[in-house]
């Protein structure tokens, strides 16, 4: 059985591409959540929210993340897992990542996400504020279940990912 390491942390933290890298450097598998969403209910994102609400964005979100952790957990080669950042507030997927050992949190400045994430894909950053809101009412839920925090702040991709590969192997000696 191989390892799934997998990528948690707000909206605009950097995880497709942390996650993309991650992949590459150590051979491994790459998931990304979200497109697994879109394929899922056939639609991009934005769509989903418009037309099933957020309620039904995370039902279709909870299948697919377990599902895809269900397989990762039984595949032959490693594999990394980018989440989407409302992944935590399922609480099934909470349950879940509960009891995986290589979460890893991206924790970014607020203001660097918010500057990534708007512009009209992600449907929950849109404004400020209430961007900021939503992190707070996070906050704990994402170092709750984390092993590993990464401050990304003023690190690159490869900086983040090569970190995250030092981290785990200082603890595990995997990696
Ligand atoms: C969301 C985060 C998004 C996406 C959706 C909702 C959230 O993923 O799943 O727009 O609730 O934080 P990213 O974190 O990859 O942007």
């Amino acid at each position: 059985m191989a390892e799934t390491l997998i990528l948690t942390g707000f909206m605009g933290s950097g995880k497709t591409a942390v996650g993309k890298r991650l992949s590459e450097k150590l051979g491994w598998d790459f998931f990304d959540a979200d497109p697994l969403v879109e394929q899922h209910l056939g639609m991009p994102i934005h769509e989903i929210f418009e037309i099933h609400g957020e309620p039904g964005f995370r039902k279709a979100e909870e299948a697919v993340v377990l599902g895809l952790l269900e397989e990762t957990s039984r595949a032959e080669t490693g594999t990394v897992v980018s989440l989407g950042g409302g992944a935590v507030t399922i609480p099934a997927v909470y349950e879940r990542l509960i009891r995986e050992p290589l979460v890893v949190l991206l924790d970014e400045d607020i203001n660097t996400a918010f500057r990534r994430a708007r512009g009209g894909k992600r449907p929950l950053a849109d404004d400020i504020d209430k961007f900021q809101a939503l992190y707070s009412e996070r906050e704990s839920l994402y170092r709750r279940l984390s092993k590993y925090i990464v401050d990304t702040r003023s690190l690159n991709v490869e900086q983040v990912a090569d970190r995250i590969i030092s981290l785990i192997h200082e603890r595990t000696g995997i990696l």
